[in-house]
Protein backbone atom coordinates (compact mmCIF):
# COMPACT_ATOMS: atom_id res chain seq x y z
CA UNK A 1 0.00 0.00 0.00
CA UNK A 2 1.15 3.37 -1.13
CA UNK A 3 1.62 5.82 1.92
CA UNK A 4 -0.32 8.94 0.53
CA UNK A 5 0.31 11.87 2.28
CA UNK A 6 -2.09 14.41 3.00
CA UNK A 7 -1.57 18.07 1.88
CA UNK A 8 -3.11 21.27 3.61
CA UNK A 9 -2.85 24.58 1.99
CA UNK A 10 -1.92 26.79 4.81
CA UNK A 11 -2.20 30.95 4.45
CA UNK A 12 -0.75 32.90 7.71
CA UNK A 13 1.15 35.92 8.74
CA UNK A 14 4.51 35.38 9.12
CA UNK A 15 6.65 38.51 10.33
CA UNK A 16 4.10 40.93 8.78
CA UNK A 17 3.61 39.37 5.53
CA UNK A 18 0.49 36.78 4.05
CA UNK A 19 2.40 33.62 2.94
CA UNK A 20 0.33 30.53 1.73
CA UNK A 21 2.27 27.01 1.52
CA UNK A 22 1.86 23.89 0.86
CA UNK A 23 2.49 21.24 3.49
CA UNK A 24 1.94 17.59 5.05
CA UNK A 25 -0.75 17.42 7.46
CA UNK A 26 1.71 15.97 10.13
CA UNK A 27 4.56 18.79 9.59
CA UNK A 28 5.55 20.86 12.19
CA UNK A 29 5.50 24.76 12.33
CA UNK A 30 9.13 24.61 12.89
CA UNK A 31 9.57 21.99 9.91
CA UNK A 32 7.27 24.09 7.44
CA UNK A 33 9.53 27.66 8.20
CA UNK A 34 12.74 26.05 7.87
CA UNK A 35 12.29 23.92 5.04
CA UNK A 36 9.62 25.37 3.00
CA UNK A 37 10.25 28.69 3.72
CA UNK A 38 14.19 28.71 4.12
CA UNK A 39 13.46 30.60 7.41
CA UNK A 40 16.54 28.58 9.54
CA UNK A 41 16.83 30.63 12.45
CA UNK A 42 14.29 28.38 14.58
CA UNK A 43 16.21 26.24 15.80
CA UNK A 44 15.13 22.24 16.54
CA UNK A 45 16.66 20.72 19.44
CA UNK A 46 14.75 17.90 21.31
CA UNK A 47 11.83 18.37 19.06
CA UNK A 48 9.59 17.72 22.28
CA UNK A 49 8.57 20.72 23.55
CA UNK A 50 11.39 21.03 26.58
CA UNK A 51 14.52 23.09 25.37
CA UNK A 52 12.68 26.16 23.67
CA UNK A 53 15.20 26.17 21.03
CA UNK A 54 12.00 26.19 18.09
CA UNK A 55 10.00 29.12 20.13
CA UNK A 56 8.49 31.36 17.98
CA UNK A 57 5.66 34.04 18.67
CA UNK A 58 2.03 33.06 17.64
CA UNK A 59 -0.42 35.82 18.12
CA UNK A 60 2.51 37.19 20.45
CA UNK A 61 2.59 34.17 22.67
CA UNK A 62 5.59 32.21 22.60
CA UNK A 63 5.40 28.54 21.38
CA UNK A 64 7.33 25.47 20.81
CA UNK A 65 7.46 25.30 17.14
CA UNK A 66 8.52 21.78 17.09
CA UNK A 67 5.50 20.53 18.46
CA UNK A 68 2.84 22.69 17.11
CA UNK A 69 1.34 20.93 13.74
CA UNK A 70 1.78 23.67 11.33
CA UNK A 71 -2.05 24.06 10.26
CA UNK A 72 -2.80 24.81 13.68
CA UNK A 73 -1.17 27.96 12.40
CA UNK A 74 -3.41 28.90 10.27
CA UNK A 75 -4.87 32.90 9.98
CA UNK A 76 -2.46 33.54 12.67
CA UNK A 77 0.46 36.25 13.40
CA UNK A 78 3.68 34.60 13.57
CA UNK A 79 6.68 35.85 14.10
CA UNK A 80 10.12 34.43 13.78
CA UNK A 81 13.76 35.83 14.59
CA UNK A 82 13.61 36.69 11.32
CA UNK A 83 11.41 39.21 11.80
CA UNK A 84 12.63 41.20 14.80
CA UNK A 85 15.65 43.19 12.93
CA UNK A 86 14.23 46.38 10.95
CA UNK A 87 14.42 46.25 7.06
CA UNK A 88 17.38 48.52 7.45
CA UNK A 89 19.40 45.97 9.31
CA UNK A 90 18.90 48.05 12.29
CA UNK A 91 18.28 44.98 15.20
CA UNK A 92 15.63 44.76 17.40
CA UNK A 93 16.57 46.11 21.00
CA UNK A 94 16.56 43.10 22.61
CA UNK A 95 19.05 41.31 19.59
CA UNK A 96 21.39 44.48 20.70
CA UNK A 97 21.38 43.64 24.13
CA UNK A 98 22.75 40.07 23.97
CA UNK A 99 25.61 41.18 21.55
CA UNK A 100 26.68 43.89 24.05
CA UNK A 101 25.69 41.48 27.10
CA UNK A 102 27.62 38.48 25.31
CA UNK A 103 24.61 36.41 26.23
CA UNK A 104 25.40 33.66 23.46
CA UNK A 105 28.03 31.16 22.92
CA UNK A 106 27.14 28.46 20.45
CA UNK A 107 24.35 30.73 19.39
CA UNK A 108 21.82 27.59 19.14
CA UNK A 109 19.53 28.45 21.96
CA UNK A 110 19.71 32.63 21.23
CA UNK A 111 16.66 33.25 18.72
CA UNK A 112 14.61 31.08 21.00
CA UNK A 113 15.27 32.95 24.32
CA UNK A 114 15.33 36.24 22.68
CA UNK A 115 11.93 35.81 21.35
CA UNK A 116 10.51 34.39 24.71
CA UNK A 117 12.34 37.50 26.38
CA UNK A 118 10.24 39.08 23.55
CA UNK A 119 6.66 37.85 24.74
CA UNK A 120 7.80 38.36 28.32
CA UNK A 121 8.87 42.33 28.03
CA UNK A 122 5.90 43.22 25.85
CA UNK A 123 3.99 42.02 28.54
CA UNK A 124 5.50 43.07 31.35
CA UNK A 125 8.29 46.49 30.22
CA UNK A 126 9.98 45.97 33.66
CA UNK A 127 10.16 42.52 34.94
CA UNK A 128 12.05 41.57 38.41
CA UNK A 129 15.31 39.34 37.81
CA UNK A 130 13.09 36.71 39.56
CA UNK A 131 10.19 37.28 37.22
CA UNK A 132 12.90 37.23 34.24
CA UNK A 133 14.61 33.62 35.56
CA UNK A 134 10.96 32.32 35.80
CA UNK A 135 9.51 33.09 32.38
CA UNK A 136 12.77 32.02 31.16
CA UNK A 137 12.45 28.59 32.52
CA UNK A 138 11.26 27.04 29.66
CA UNK A 139 14.70 28.10 27.68
CA UNK A 140 17.45 25.83 27.54
CA UNK A 141 20.58 26.87 26.95
CA UNK A 142 23.11 24.17 26.71
CA UNK A 143 26.26 26.47 27.01
CA UNK A 144 24.97 27.76 30.50
CA UNK A 145 24.87 31.57 29.81
CA UNK A 146 22.43 32.22 31.88
CA UNK A 147 23.79 34.89 33.73
CA UNK A 148 24.70 37.24 30.53
CA UNK A 149 20.97 36.27 28.79
CA UNK A 150 19.34 37.20 31.81
CA UNK A 151 21.80 40.70 31.97
CA UNK A 152 20.52 41.17 28.33
CA UNK A 153 16.55 41.15 28.91
CA UNK A 154 17.39 42.68 32.01
CA UNK A 155 19.37 45.94 30.01
CA UNK A 156 16.66 46.44 27.84
CA UNK A 157 13.87 46.45 31.04
CA UNK A 158 16.15 49.19 32.00
CA UNK A 159 17.14 47.72 35.17
CA UNK A 160 20.25 46.58 34.79
CA UNK A 161 22.80 48.37 36.90
CA UNK A 162 26.05 49.48 36.09
CA UNK A 163 28.44 47.66 37.70
CA UNK A 164 29.04 44.34 36.31
CA UNK A 165 29.95 41.16 38.54
CA UNK A 166 28.17 41.73 41.96
S1 LIG B 1 13.17 21.78 19.82
FE1 LIG B 1 11.22 22.48 20.38
S2 LIG B 1 11.27 22.62 22.52
FE2 LIG B 1 13.18 21.73 21.99
S1 LIG C 1 24.53 29.72 23.61
FE1 LIG C 1 24.88 27.62 23.21
S2 LIG C 1 23.02 26.70 23.81
FE2 LIG C 1 22.82 28.71 24.52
Amino acid sequence: MTDVKQIVNLKFTLNGKAVEVDCEAEETLAEVLRDRLNLTGTKISCEVQVCGACTVLVDGLPVSSCTLLAYEARGKNVTSIEGLAKPDGTLHPIQQAFIDEFAFQCGFCTPGMILAAKALLDENPKPSRDEIVHFMDGNICRCTGYVPIVRAIQKVAGTLESKHHK
